[in-house]
């Protein structure tokens, strides 16, 4: 069988979306769920970066034993260098080098002439040799690049040592067509190109990045670079999860497959949407909440007689479990402990006695606690963040023709439950006004967004914030059944992540990749 190689850059390219800041600990995580969901590589971050970056990666390649841990590099020794401190402790690591070769690149941003382009990839591919035995080399902006000069890159690259060789449509600009005939071109012409992987790389600016993906596969492509639920720079990149299920799902056409652990697909669409802050749209190919919901009667009568009217692929393919047990008030140990079971989690002893116990809190609040409400529960505190700050009280008067007040009181680490009372243009306003007034933090709002976990009027709220103090930002989530008390806890749990952050900051502006 075809093997196609899955290269996860979820933490990297990924982490370049707007907004997106994730701390090591919250990288850790979600690479430890990439390596149950199987991938083969794990693009961790750009250590050169920043210390804090180099720290992060160095984290996930400590704790990942079973996929390739990359580290990413411009055609610069400092970088390489940068990468071989991040990379120490890995398993199995590779370096991900990469010079722009378009036209466009070279004269503006680079400018660099095609023969310095060449002699700058070719030494930093043999510096790099020095210390990696997998290197793999990007020509960024490849599917602009003139393709006889792309031919020349790529057989240089070979002759000086890269083993994968990755073709980036940067700007998410291909047609499957021309896409695909890059890599027809490379396997026809380039001396070498039998000894290395090809992979690709696509971006999804006019929504064709999955299309693309699958068109280099249909023309030599070894590997698939993408990240989940297409987090990425501007419209993001491919999303790894419709590659993999089209390949499943069309074997018949494609003759490949990854070797996904496809059921792990739906809580690792679920982790990185919660720890990145980025909602996945309902109408998702795959991880989409209505991409396996039927609304139109004549859908609704299909599937009632034949599944396969409407569906192509089935919910369980991708870990999707209704469980049929509903909890509720009265609902003891044992049966949550069954549930539990049923959603897929294992929990030791302690883990368990604290879900219980907030579960216990919400069944007072809530007549039926649903599935989504438990996974709310569990996945609420998956990185635990230091608290210099918790919230102790919350009081708030609103009144139509009136100016809305907030009394908040928190508990400060080592010193005590301090209080205060203000105003503000709306009641969340007054909330964080007098949060503001309690911490002495001059912080910017930079985001604030508010979906619920479940449905009905009970429903759980999910806050989730993103704070900026001058180059460092923090994005922060709190969970309850009033939406004001999860906005005063998403914006808490801000706080305190920016505290953290504070302690080894990261250059917002870290990827000038020029
Ligand atoms: O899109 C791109 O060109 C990249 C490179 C760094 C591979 O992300
Ligand atoms: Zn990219």
């Amino acid at each position: 069988m075809r093997k196609i190689y899955i290269f996860d850059t979820t933490l990297r390219d990924g982490e370049q979306t707007p907004g997106v800041n994730l701390n090591t600990q919250e990288k850790v995580e979600i690479a430890l769920q990439l390596e149950r969901l199987g991938v083969d590589r794990i693009e961790a971050g750009f250590p050169a970066a920043s210390p804090g970056d180099l720290a992060a990666v160095n984290a996930v390649a400590r704790a990942v034993r079973n996929a390739t841990i990359v580290g990413l590099s411009r055609s610069r020794t400092q970088d390489i260098d940068a990468v071989r401190e991040a990379l120490q402790g890995a398993e199995d690591a590779c370096i991900h080098l990469f010079l722009a070769t378009s036209p466009i690149h070279r004269e503006h941003k680079l400018r660099m002439t095609k023969e310095q382009v060449l002699e700058t990839a070719e030494a930093a591919i043999r510096y790099a040799k020095r210390y990696f035995s997998k290197i793999e080399f990007s020509p960024e902006d490849a599917g602009r690049t003139e393709l006889d000069f792309l031919c020349e890159v790529v057989a240089m690259a070979i002759r000086a040592g890269a083993t994968v060789i990755n073709i980036p449509d940067t700007v998410g600009y291909m047609t499957p067509l021309e896409f695909g005939n890059i890599f027809k071109t490379l396997r026809e012409k380039v001396p070498g190109i039998e000894n290395i992987q090809l992979s690709a790389h696509c971006h999804d600016d006019l929504g064709m990045a999955t299309a693309n993906s699958l068109a280099a596969i249909e023309n030599g492509a070894d590997q698939i670079e993408g990240t989940i639920n297409g987090i990425g720079e501007r419209a993001g990149n491919t999303a790894i999860e419709e590659v993999a299920l089209a390949l499943e799902t069309r074997f018949n056409h494609y003759q490949a497959k990854t070797t996904l652990n496809l059921k792990e697909i739906a809580r690792t669409s679920r982790l990185v949407s919660k720890l990145t802050g980025m909602p996945v749209p309902a109408n998702k190919a795959i991880v989409g909440a209505n991409a396996f919901a039927h609304e139109s009667g004549i859908h609704q009568d299909g599937m009632l007689k034949e599944k396969s009217t409407y569906e192509i692929i089935s919910p369980e393919t991708i870990g999707l479990v209704e469980s049929k047990l509903v909890l509720g008030k009265h609902s003891g140990r044992h049966a949550f402990r069954e549930k539990l079971i049923d959603l897929g989690y294992d929990l030791d002893e302690e883990a368990l006695n604290r879900a219980f116990a907030k579960f216990k809190d919400l069944a007072d609040r809530k007549k039926r606690v649903s599935d989504e409400d438990i996974r709310a529960l569990i996945e609420e505190k998956i990185v635990e963040t230091p608290e210099v700050y918790r919230l102790e009280k919350l009081r708030v008067s609103f009144e139509s023709d009136s100016v809305p007040t907030a009394y908040v009181a928190i508990h400060v680490q080592g010193e005590g439950v301090r209080e205060q009372r203000a105003e503000g243009n709306g009641s969340v306003d007054a909330i964080y006004n007098a949060i503001d007034a309690l911490t002495g933090e001059e912080v910017e709002l930079e985001d604030y967004a508010i979906k619920s976990v479940s449905q009905g009027k009970d429903a759980l709220g999910e806050v989730h914030v993103v704070l900026a103090q001058n180059d460092v930002s923090a994005q922060g989530r709190g969970l309850s059944t009033d939406i004001l008390e999860a906005s005063a806890r998403a914006y808490i749990d801000a706080l305190n992540r920016l505290i953290e952050r504070r302690k080894s900051p990261r250059r917002r502006d870290r990827m000038s990749l020029i």
